[in-house]
């Protein structure tokens, strides 16, 4: 007969695993360590029964908060630095290849296809300010890379992403535009502004708890992508925006922060943004994992 203590607890249920059917390699793996990390979380913090139930209550809560625009687990992993750990776990960096980070909620599937150098904005803000982003997209070897699909979205200068955004026009700020010959990109924009991440409920209880403000700094959402290479979910950070060094997710890396410098008298814009990607070739991207 079992006879549960503090001390042996820990091993009881890992050693139960399977005890009654089939268990993967995998699951057995993730559960022995989740129980571990659980079982050490509640000792080290002497964990109350009160504080138990808050934290169910806490979960339920958040549970209830989600629908189709609004995931709340996904938030509360950001606000904890978790969805930019698992990022970086998936897509390891052994190269010269682009740094990811993380995608974020606002992401919308079939942006409107641009030709090269064609402008995102379907609406002007009087605060606006134009930028031209253009770069080169190339492999790890420094060839250009032709044919890649580059998603862009990215908030308008209120704050706010289009589709949480009544008065903003249907894809407004988003576009997909294609690399030519020399792996080369562009497209007209306006400079992204720092925003805060959905700070009501859970989400919100979170940020307070942390002594944290919900604040982005400014970034264009990127994610590229062809055959034959790893897709790049990333993001370019305005590096004259305020919270680069207190993202309230986390998601900053020096290598993705660009200087949107004033533009020349050969551009139309305010501002111009050059920024390269390097591409991981999708069998060298395997044979490292
Ligand atoms: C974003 O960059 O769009 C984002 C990322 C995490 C949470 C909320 C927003
Ligand atoms: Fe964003």
């Amino acid at each position: 007969m079992r006879n549960v203590t503090i001390e042996n607890v820990t091993d009881l249920v890992i050693g139960s695993l399977g005890e009654n059917g089939e268990i993967t390699d995998r699951n057995r793996q993730i559960l022995s360590a989740l129980v571990r990390h659980l079982h050490d979380f509640c000792k080290e913090v002497n964990l109350q029964h009160h504080e138990f139930l808050g934290a169910c209550d806490f979960l339920a809560r958040a549970g209830h908060v989600c629908d189709d625009k609004r995931q709340e687990f996904i938030l509360l992993g950001d606000i904890l630095g978790v969805e930019v750990l698992v990022d970086m776990l998936t897509n390891r960096v052994g190269g010269a290849e682009s740094e990811s980070t993380i995608l974020g909620p606002f992401y919308r599937e079939n942006p409107p296809v641009l030709p090269k150098g064609a402008s995102t904005v379907q609406k002007h803000f009087d605060d606006e300010e134009s930028v031209y982003f253009e770069g080169h997209v190339r492999d790890a070897d420094g060839s250009p890379i032709s044919g890649v699909i580059i998603d862009v979205w990215e908030d308008a200068p209120n704050g706010l992403y289009e589709n949480h955004d009544p008065d903003q026009p249907d894809y407004n700020l988003r576009g997909r535009f294609i690399t030519d010959d020399n792996g080369h990109y562009a497209f007209r924009a306006v400079r992204p502004v720092p925003y805060p991440i959905p700070d009501n409920e859970t989400a919100g209880e979170l940020l307070r708890a942390m002594g944290h403000h919900p604040n982005r700094p400014g970034h264009m959402h990127f994610i590229l992508s062809r055959e034959g290479f790893r897709p790049l979910v990333s993001q370019v950070f305005d590096g004259s925006s305020a919270w680069l060094d207190d993202d309230s997710v986390f998601a900053v890396k020096q290598s993705l922060v660009a200087e949107f410098k004033p533009a020349g008298d050969d551009l139309d814009t305010d501002l111009h943004v050059e920024f390269d990607f390097t591409l991981k070739r999708e069998a060298v991207a395997m044979a490292a994992e």
